[in-house]
């Protein structure tokens, strides 16, 4: 660093960012200590307190007009506080170097009052510490050696003063010693701590969130049928995915040449080479009505929800897989009248009061008479218009297909071991995605299996 820096101004030492004028300070320091240190010891401490601080051109009056003026605005406020830092430097320095003989007739109160405001002074300097950096600066102007603060009173007013002074002196020394060392300790420890916790890494994973989903709208109306059918006296029972062709087709009264076959177009399992017979995905829940009543005898009151599979191109209203909920009452007495008061229930329960029903004549092989059940339209409330014209879901006919049914057919029978003359019963089928779609207004299939979460979402 040049000489009399401080008759320069920092941009023509080059300096220009806060790291430089700390650095210009850290050498202006020692350059007053060794002065200081110099002077006491020649007695001329009132030449070192002119020329630092008092007389003609003081350096810090020339620190302000070099280093602070013209500073741009960026750095200007670095330098003023570190200036202000630096005159506090040099007071306390001036004063714990003030030789004691200066003080003579003054005695002890004056001695403790200067003590109390060297004490406020290291009070001040510890408080402005902001770091442990600062902390290790504050020490050594201190408690340091050479140049230390306590070193200097030491020196300038332990040593040299009077003999009936120097048992106040040394007592207030050692009280400021105390304190200067303890409070020091205190502030170094709680940084060293606070030091400790910021570079704490913290190895441990964070918990797994598990965000709760919901139940999927085709588990939710699975569950609403079941419910309906609870509270009449029907349990639930469940049936693999994967059928041979004599439950999905023979047992059910469609042999291998019957047209229907063709509707239920589906997935054959590939079998290892020289399995003896097939196995597919079943087409629909009805060859839980087979294993039922394989396994138990009359009274069967049993529904069946359940997933399975057609080949059928993805639209608006197919899917390859989709959703049924098979019906099955069998037992000795059971009428045509049972059976129509069953679904209406069913239906009312589904849909509300106020839905209206009918039966149509249909066909299928496992049930005879067969029908197609039909619900006013829940959108137009059966009059086949709405405020905008037609009403577009029952194009309309004020009527709605829901589902197939009708009574066990007694072939059937046959294939379980009832008796045809016996037992009478009533079968039917929903289809659950139809279903949840007139329910609850969804235009497409799809929806169901994209299982895109804005959709899931919709119904928690
Ligand atoms: N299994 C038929 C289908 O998937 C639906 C069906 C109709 C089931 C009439 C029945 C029934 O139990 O009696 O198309």
């Amino acid at each position: 660093m040049p000489e009399n820096s401080y008759e320069k101004t920092l941009s023509s030492l080059g300096v220009n960012d806060s790291i430089g004028v700390s650095w210009l300070f850290v050498e202006l320091r020692r350059q007053f200590t060794s002065e200081l240190a110099d002077a006491v010891k020649k007695n001329e401490w009132a030449r070192v307190r002119d020329r630092w601080m008092r007389s003609g051109n003081p350096i810090v009056e020339q620190l302000e007009k070099n280093w602070v003026k013209p500073t741009p605005p960026e750095l200007q406020e670095y330098v003023l506080r570190q200036l202000q830092g630096f005159r506090a430097f040099v007071g306390i320095r001036l004063q714990a170097g003030y030789p004691l003989e200066h003080a003579e007739g003054r005695g002890p109160n004056w001695i403790e009052n200067e003590f109390l405001k060297l004490q406020t002074a290291f009070d001040n300097e510890l408080a402005g510490c902001l770091n442990e950096q600062d902390l290790g600066v504050t020490k050594i102007d201190w408690m340091g050696r050479k140049s230390g603060v306590l070193g200097l009173i030491t020196e300038t007013w332990l040593k040299p003063s009077p003999s009936d002074l120097k048992p106040v002196v040394g007592q207030e020394l050692n009280k400021l010693r105390k304190h200067v060392e303890s409070q020091l300790e205190l502030r170094i420890a709680a940084a060293e701590a606070g030091a400790e916790e910021e570079d704490h890494v913290d190895l441990s994973l964070p918990g797994v969130v598990r965000a709760l989903g919901s139940r999927h709208l085709i588990r939710q109306v699975f569950q609403e049928i079941e419910d309906i059918f609870f509270s009449i006296g029907f349990s639930v029972v469940e049936g693999p995915e994967i059928e041979t062709p004599y439950y999905n087709f023979e047992a059910l009264n469609i042999p291998e040449f019957h047209p229907v076959r063709d509707d239920m177009d589906t997935f054959y399992m590939e079998l290892p080479k020289g399995t003896p017979g097939q196995l597919l995905l079943r087409t629909h829940t009805s060859p839980m009505q087979i294993r039922t009543m394989e396994k138990q005898k009359p009274p069967v009151r049993v529904i069946v929800p359940g997933r399975v599979y057609r080949r059928d191109n993805p639209d608006a209203t197919h899917s390859f897989a989709f959703h049924q909920v098979e019906g099955l009452a069998v037992d000795s007495d059971i009428t045509f009248c049972d059976f129509t008061g069953t679904i209406e229930y069913f239906v009312k329960q589904f849909f509300g009061p106020s839905v209206k029903t009918r039966f149509r004549p249909s066909y299928f092989p496992f049930t005879e008479p067969s029908v197609e059940f039909d619900v006013s339209c829940v959108f137009c409330g059966g009059s086949g218009t709405t405020a905008s014209g037609t009403c577009g879901k029952c194009k309309g006919a004020g009527w709605i297909e829901l589902f197939g049914a009708g009574m066990v057919d007694p072939a059937v029978y046959g294939f379980v071991g009832y008796d045809p003359k016996k037992v009478s019963g009533f079968a039917f089928g929903i289809g659950i995605d139809r279903l949840a779609m007139l329910k609850y207004g969804i235009d497409d299939i799809q929806a169901f299996f994209q299982n895109d979460v804005r959709f899931l979402k919709q119904f928690p």
